[in-house]
């Protein structure tokens, strides 16, 4: 064999193994993508809860299922029994839903991974901002309306101080919003 042909043949492997060794990765991420559909936005929840589904699409009122938003310091999250108001009805057969069943049934709350953080120090209270400062839900979450799973945020400092700045807010927040 000519150095040059020898050198041909080198290459052809290692294109053939570059080429087997792509279309893999190719294969193994489209079934990955298949699987967990809602991979790379936000953290995995328990039960495939879409927020644009059912505040996007279906235009469910944040309130319905957050409704202490303007009465405490957390909005709170669904208890079970909320789903079945609808799902009871509405494709009570989805796979999901027969999941969220299982902890209806056996009283279990589901293990939502939450999403958006202050850092402990902070003391944050949403019925301020709803009541008197008047804010929409998407100037701190962002458009949660569009997204299938929540992209996690943790809100620094910075982001409390600039807001208040713009709107007039107090700023004397050592004694307001730190422990
Ligand atoms: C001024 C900014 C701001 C606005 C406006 C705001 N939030 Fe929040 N929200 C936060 C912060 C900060 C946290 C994290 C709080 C924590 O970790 O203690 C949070 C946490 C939450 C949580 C999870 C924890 C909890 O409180 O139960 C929910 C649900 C929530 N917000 C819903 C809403 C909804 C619904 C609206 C609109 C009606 C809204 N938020 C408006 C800043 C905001
Ligand atoms: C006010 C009614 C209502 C409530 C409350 C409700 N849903 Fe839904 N949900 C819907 C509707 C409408 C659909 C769309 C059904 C369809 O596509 O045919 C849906 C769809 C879904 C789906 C399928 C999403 C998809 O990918 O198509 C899941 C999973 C789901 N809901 C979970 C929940 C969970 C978990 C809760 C409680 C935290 C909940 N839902 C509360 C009305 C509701
Ligand atoms: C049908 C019920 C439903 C509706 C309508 C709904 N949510 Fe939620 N929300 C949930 C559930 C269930 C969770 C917990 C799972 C998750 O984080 O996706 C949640 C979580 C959240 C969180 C994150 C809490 C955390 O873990 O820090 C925020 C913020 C939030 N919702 C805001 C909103 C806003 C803003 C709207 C309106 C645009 C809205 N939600 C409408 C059911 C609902
Ligand atoms: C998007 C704008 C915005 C962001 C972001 C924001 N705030 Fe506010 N905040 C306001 C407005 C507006 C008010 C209401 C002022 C009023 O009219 O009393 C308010 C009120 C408050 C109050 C009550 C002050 C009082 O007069 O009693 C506290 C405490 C507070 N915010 C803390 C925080 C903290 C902590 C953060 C960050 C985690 C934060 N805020 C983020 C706009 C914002």
């Amino acid at each position: 064999m000519s150095e040059r042909s020898k050198t041909q043949t080198f290459l052809r492997i290692r294109w053939g193994r570059w080429l087997a060794a792509s279309s893999l990765l190719i294969g193994a991420l489209l079934y990955l993508y298949y699987l967990y559909p809602q991979q790379g936005t936000g953290p995995r929840q328990p039960i495939y809860f879409s927020h644009r589904v059912h505040a996007g699409v279906k235009q469910i009122n944040c309130r319905f299922c957050h409704p202490f938003v303007d009465r405490s310091r957390n909005a709170g999250i669904p208890a079970v029994e909320k789903c079945f108001f609808c799902h009871e009805y509405i494709i009570p057969q989805h796979p999901q839903i027969v999941k969220e069943r299982e902890h209806y049934e056996s009283n279990t709350p589901v293990p939502w991974v939450q999403v958006y953080y202050v850092p402990d120090y902070v003391k944050f209270n949403h019925q301020p901002h709803i009541l008197w400062g008047r804010l929409d839900c998407t100037n701190c979450h962002g458009p949660v309306q569009n997204m299938d799973r929540l992209q996690p945020v943790e809100f620094q400092m910075g982001f409390c101080i600039d807001c208040h700045q713009q709107k007039n807010a107090q700023i004397d927040c050592w004694l307001a919003c730190h422990h």
